[in-house]
């Protein structure tokens, strides 16, 4: 069993690692600034380097940085870099949002279980790039997104969230991203707050919300 800690006396500091647009972030940040969520994102990482979650960050005074995973001799060497980076910010999360990379062990040796990630499909449905074109062509019924702890797998780690959207019969995958994304936006910020305030604990391949609020003794 492992429970997601954070240092009482100050809010969950968060690495967002991303490789596009960045509305997930952009949810996140208004989750702060509302007082919806009680974190701070400290650095946003980037493996694009045009991608326009760089430019949200910094329009927002957040470190942001490129890395270029070709300027590395591995994968591994990579993930090494990117741990390191995330350390040194001091993150005590790290938040997948639109990251199309695999994590691997380097990288989750120091995160394990501090790694989170949503999914735009109920896994373990229609897993990996394009899940909302898959649910589309498969002609399911219901579809929505899903935030999981990050394992060596692609999207198979322990599920902490679910929301389920309706998928129509003339649905596109534009028409279902978008309304997948509404649900995204609302969910993320609820799961990363479960986790700020100590309520989440992974039993094997489960994830328990906890109904209270834990204090510092009981934690
Ligand atoms: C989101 O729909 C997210 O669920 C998906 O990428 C999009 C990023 O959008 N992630 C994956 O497909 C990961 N397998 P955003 O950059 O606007 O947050």
């Amino acid at each position: 069993m492992s429970v997601v800690h954070t240092p009482s006396g100050r809010k969950m500091r968060l690495a967002v690692l991303a490789s596009g647009r960045g509305s997930n972030f952009e949810a996140i940040c208004r989750s702060v600034d509302e007082g919806r969520l009680q974190a701070e994102v400290v650095v946003v990482i980037s493996d694009q380097k045009e991608a326009p979650v760089l430019s949200k960050a910094g329009i927002r005074g957040i470190k942001n940085l490129y890395i270029n995973p070709a300027d590395y001799e591995s994968r591994d060497a990579c993930d090494v870099a990117m741990a390191h980076i995330c350390q040194e910010a001091g993150a005590d999360l790290i938040v997948l949002a639109g990251y199309m990379r695999l994590l691997g062990k380097s990288f989750l040796r120091h995160f394990r279980w501090r790694t989170v990630n949503i999914h735009p499909a109920l896994l373990p449905a229609f897993p990996g790039l394009r899940a909302q074109r898959q649910a589309v062509e498969y002609g399911v019924r219901f579809s929505g997104c899903t935030v999981h702890f990050v394992d060596e797998g692609m999207d198979t780690g322990p599920i902490i969230l679910q929301a389920v959207v309706p998928v129509h019969f003339d649905d596109t995958e534009d028409t279902l991203t978008e309304r997948i994304l509404r649900e995204e936006h609302r969910l993320y910020p609820q799961a990363l707050q479960l986790i700020a305030t100590g309520r989440v604990e992974v039993v094997g391949r489960k994830v328990r919300i906890r109904k209270q609020l834990e204090t510092a003794d009981t934690r």
